[in-house]
C-alpha cells in the first residue's frame, strides 16, 4: 500500500502553498487546489470555470496548435487567435511572388476567402484524468523494470485503446508526470480543417525580428488568426469546401479594459519542456558546460552568416530564416546561464542536496544524490561530445544534404525536390567558412578519446581543415545543383563514394557505436533515479506544493502584470505602446521597417498611448506561444509569445524578481485588423466584455 501513501502525499503536496504566486505550470483538473490562492491575488471566477467535464469551461477554448503552439477560440464560429510565428509555415506556404503574405499580410474578406492549410490540426483537451492504479495494475516491486515497462506500457495502450477512437478525432495518450510517479490520461478532439484567416506583414507580425527577440521593450505584432471548420454535425472532418464553421462549447470574451501593474494574469496553455526537480550535477552541465559552449560555436556561425548577410540582400534573404532559428536558442541559453550564475543554483542544489542526504540517512533514499552524481560523471563527457557532433559537424549544410540525399535514394524518393529546396537558400561560402570554423572548434575542444579516428586520420593527411575543406568542397557532386537533382538510385555507390557523405557517415558511426550507448543507459539510470529523487524530494518538504514539470500538456499559470530591473539604476515598465515602434521605425533596418500605412496612421494623430505588449510575472515556457492571457474575470487580454531572456533559467529555476512573459495586448491585435488588414467584418463574430 505504499502506492496509496505516495499518491496521498502527492495530492497534499499540491495542496500547500509556500510558492510565490509567480511560480508554477499547474495542471488544470487539479486547479481546485490552487483556486484560493488564485482568488487571494485576484482571480474572480471558480475551480469549475476553469476546469470542468460536467459543463463548458475555459479548457474548452484553449487549443494545442499544430503540435508546438497554443491557441484560442474567440468567437461562437470557431475563429481562432495565435501567434504570428506559430502561423508562420502556414503563411509562407500561401505565399508566391504575386502574393507575398509573409511581406504584406494576408486578410480574408469573407469566409470564403479563407485558406485551407493541409496538415494542421487543432487539439482541443476533451478531459483529464489520473490514472495511477490502472497503469500500475499488475506491477509488484519485486518485479524488474523492464517488466514494470511492460506492465505500463500494455495497460497504457488499454487504456488508450478503450477510449480512442480515430474516425471520431479523438485521440488519447497517457502521459507520466512527476517523472512517471503519477500517469495521466489526456483525451483529444483533434479538428483537421483549420483555415487561415488574417495575418499582418511580417514587418508588424515580427517587428524587431532577432533584434528584439527575447527583449524589453518590445514592439512585436504577434498574432495570425484562422478558423476551425467541422463537419455538419459539428465533429472533425477532412477539409470540404462545404463544411462549416466549427461551434466551440467555450470561446474567449475580449477584454478591452487594458492592464496596468499588479493585475492579476493567467496563462492557460501547454509548455513542453522544464526541469525543475534536477540535482545540481545537471544544473551545472547546463549552465556552465553545455549552454556557455554551445553559444560560443553558435556566435560562430552567427558571425559568419552576417558577415555574407551585410554584404549581399539576396544572400540576407536566403539565411534569414536559418539565422532566425540559431540566433533564438543561442540568445535563451546566454540568459538562462546568466540566471543560473547570478542565482548561485548550483551551490543552492548543493546544499539542499546535503540537507536531503541528512534526512534521508538510514533510509531507503540514503545516498541517492551520490548515485545521481555518478551517472552524470559518467554520462557528461559523452553527452558533451554528442552536444559538440551537433553544433559543429552536423550544422555544415553540405554535409546535411549528403545525409538527406543518401537517405532519400535509399527511401526510393525522389532528389529533385530536395535539391530544389536545399540550393535555393545555399551560399556556398558561408557554408565553407562554417565548415573550417566548425571542424577547427571540435578539434581544438575535444580530448582525442572523443574524436572519430576518421577524424584523426584525415586531419593528419591534410594538414589543416581548411585544407580538407577545399579538397573535400572541390571533389563533391553535392556543391552541384544540377548533378545532384539528377540522382537516381543507380547513383547510390557514387553517393556512397563521395567525400561529403563519408565525413557525414564517419561521424554518424562514431556517435553510434561510442556515445550513444553510453548515453542511452546513462539516461535510463536517470529516469529511475530521478523517479525515486522526485518522489523523495515530496516526502522531504510535504509542506510544498509540486507542480509536474512541463510536458506540453495543459496548464494553468497565473501571476500579475509587473515590470522588471534587469540591473543598477535601470527599470522597465510593463506595458509598451505605438510611440515605442515609431522610436525604433527606421526604413534602412529590416527588423525595424515599419509599413508606410502604420507611419501614416501615426501621424494623422490620437494613436501614441495605443498599446502594443505587456510583461507579467506568469511562469510559461516555449510550447506557451499563442496561450491566451486572461485577466481576473476570465476575459481575454493578450495573447502569450515570448520571454526576457533575463528569465529563460526559469525552466529550471523560476526567479519573480526576473522572470517575465511577454503579450501582445489585444487591445493592438484588434487596432492592427482594423487599421492595417481593413478586416472589421471580424469583430462582428467577436464578443467584448467591456
Ligand atoms: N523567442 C520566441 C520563441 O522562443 C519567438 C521566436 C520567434 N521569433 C524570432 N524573432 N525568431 O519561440
Ligand atoms: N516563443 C516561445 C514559443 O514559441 C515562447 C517563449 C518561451 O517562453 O520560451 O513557445
Amino acid at each position: 500500500m505504499k502506492k496509496r501513501i505516495v499518491l496521498a502525499l502527492l495530492a497534499a503536496a499540491a495542496l500547500c502553498q509556500p510558492l510565490p504566486a509567480e511560480e508554477g505550470m499547474w495542471l488544470p483538473v487539479l486547479i481546485s487546489q490552487r483556486i484560493e490562492d488564485m482568488q487571494a491575488h485576484g482571480f474572480r471566477l471558480t475551480a469549475e470555470d476553469v476546469y470542468s467535464v460536467n459543463q463548458a469551461s475555459l479548457k474548452d477554448a484553449v487549443v494545442l496548435f499544430g503540435s508546438g503552439c497554443t491557441g484560442e477560440v474567440v468567437s461562437r464560429d470557431g475563429l481562432l487567435f495565435t501567434n504570428h510565428h506559430c502561423g508562420y509555415s502556414q503563411i509562407q506556404q500561401h505565399s508566391s511572388v504575386e502574393h507575398d503574405y509573409l511581406k504584406d499580410g494576408f486578410w480574408a474578406m469573407s469566409r470564403s476567402e479563407e485558406l485551407p492549410n493541409p496538415g494542421l490540426t487543432v487539439s482541443f483537451l476533451e478531459r483529464m484524468d489520473e490514472v495511477t492504479e490502472a497503469v500500475l495494475r499488475g506491477y509488484d516491486a519485486s518485479m524488474s523494470e523492464a517488466q514494470r515497462d511492460s506492465v505500463v506500457k500494455a495497460n497504457s495502450d488499454a487504456i488508450v485503446k478503450s477510449v480512442a477512437d480515430p474516425d471520431k478525432g479523438i485521440r488519447a495518450r497517457v502521459e507520466a508526470l512527476y517523472y512517471a510517479n503519477q500517469y495521466f490520461l489526456f483525451v483529444y478532439k483533434v479538428y483537421r480543417d483549420v483555415r487561415l484567416v488574417g495575418a499582418p506583414p511580417s514587418s508588424i507580425g515580427k517587428f524587431g525580428g532577432d533584434t528584439d527577440n527575447w527583449m524589453w521593450p518590445r514592439h512585436t505584432g504577434d498574432f495570425s488568426v484562422f478558423r476551425i471548420y467541422a463537419g455538419r454535425d459539428n465533429e472533425p472532418a477532412d477539409y470540404a469546401a462545404d463544411n462549416v464553421p466549427y461551434t466551440p462549447k467555450r470561446f474567449f470574451r475580449i477584454s478591452r479594459a487594458g492592464v496596468k501593474e499588479g493585475d492579476f494574469t493567467f496563462v492557460y496553455g501547454c509548455p513542453g519542456s522544464t526541469k525543475e526537480y534536477v540535482t545540481s550535477d545537471e544544473v551545472r552541465y547546463v549552465g556552465e558546460v553545455s549552454d556557455p559552449e554551445k553559444i560560443a560555436l553558435r556566435t560562430q556561425r552567427l558571425d559568419i552568416q552576417k558577415k555574407y548577410m551585410a554584404q549581399d540582400p539576396a544572400v540576407r534573404i536566403q539565411y534569414s530564416s536559418k539565422n532566425a532559428n540559431v540566433a533564438n536558442a543561442w540568445k535563451k541559453w546566454q540568459g538562462e546561464a546568466k540566471g543560473i550564475a547570478r542565482l548561485k543554483t548550483v551551490a543552492a542544489k548543493q546544499a539542499y542536496e546535503r540537507r536531503f542526504e541528512d534526512w534521508a540517512r538510514g533510509g531507503r533514499y540514503e545516498g541517492l544524490t551520490g548515485r545521481l552524481a555518478a551517472v552524470y560523471a559518467r554520462r557528461n563527457p559523452a553527452y558533451r561530445a554528442y552536444e559538440y557532433y551537433t553544433e559543429t559537424v552536423r550544422t555544415v549544410e553540405l554535409l546535411q544534404l549528403a545525409g538527406n540525399v543518401k537517405g532519400a535514394l535509399e527511401g526510393k524518393r525522389p532528389v529533385a525536390p530536395l535539391a530544389e529546396s536545399f540550393f535555393k537558400d545555399y551560399y556556398r561560402p558561408i557554408d565553407e567558412e562554417i565548415f573550417v570554423a566548425m571542424l577547427e572548434a571540435f578539434d581544438r575542444h575535444m580530448a582525442p578519446g572523443y574524436k572519430p579516428e576518421y577524424f584523426k586520420k584525415q586531419l593528419a593527411a591534410y594538414g589543416s581543415v581548411a585544407a580538407w575543406r577545399d579538397d573535400l568542397y572541390a571533389r563533391s557532386l553535392f556543391t552541384d545543383r544540377a548533378r545532384v537533382a539528377a540522382l537516381t538510385e543507380a547513383d547510390l555507390p557514387q553517393v556512397l563514394a563521395d567525400p561529403a557523405w563519408e565525413l557525414y557517415d564517419a561521424f554518424y558511426q562514431w556517435y553510434r557505436q561510442d556515445l550513444q550507448p553510453v548515453i542511452e543507459d546513462a539516461s535510463r539510470e536517470l529516469r529511475l533515479l530521478y523517479r525515486d529523487y522526485m518522489r523523495a524530494q515530496m516526502e522531504f518538504e510535504p509542506g510544498k506544493a509540486f507542480y509536474p514539470d512541463a510536458n506540453l500538456t495543459l496548464r494553468v499559470a497565473y501571476g500579475h502584470v509587473a515590470g522588471y530591473s534587469p540591473s543598477d539604476a535601470v527599470h522597465y515598465s510593463p506595458v509598451s505602446t505605438l510611440k515605442g515602434i515609431m522610436e525604433k521605425d527606421n526604413p534602412d533596418i529590416f527588423d525595424y521597417n515599419i509599413p508606410q500605412a502604420l507611419r501614416d496612421i501615426y501621424a494623422a494623430g490620437g494613436h501614441e498611448a495605443q498599446p502594443v505588449c505587456f510583461l507579467a510575472t506568469n511562469h510559461t515556457s516555449g510550447g506557451n506561444s499563442g496561450s491566451p492571457v486572461i485577466n481576473a474575470d476570465g476575459n481575454l487580454i493578450g495573447i502569450n509569445f515570448d520571454r526576457v531572456w533575463e528569465g529563460t533559467m526559469s525552466d529550471i529555476v523560476f526567479d519573480p524578481d526576473y522572470c517575465r512573459n511577454i503579450s501582445l495586448d489585444i487591445r493592438y491585435l484588434l487596432f492592427v485588423i482594423r487599421e492595417i488588414g481593413h478586416a472589421g467584418w471580424l469583430f462582428d463574430e467577436m464578443e467584448f466584455a467591456d
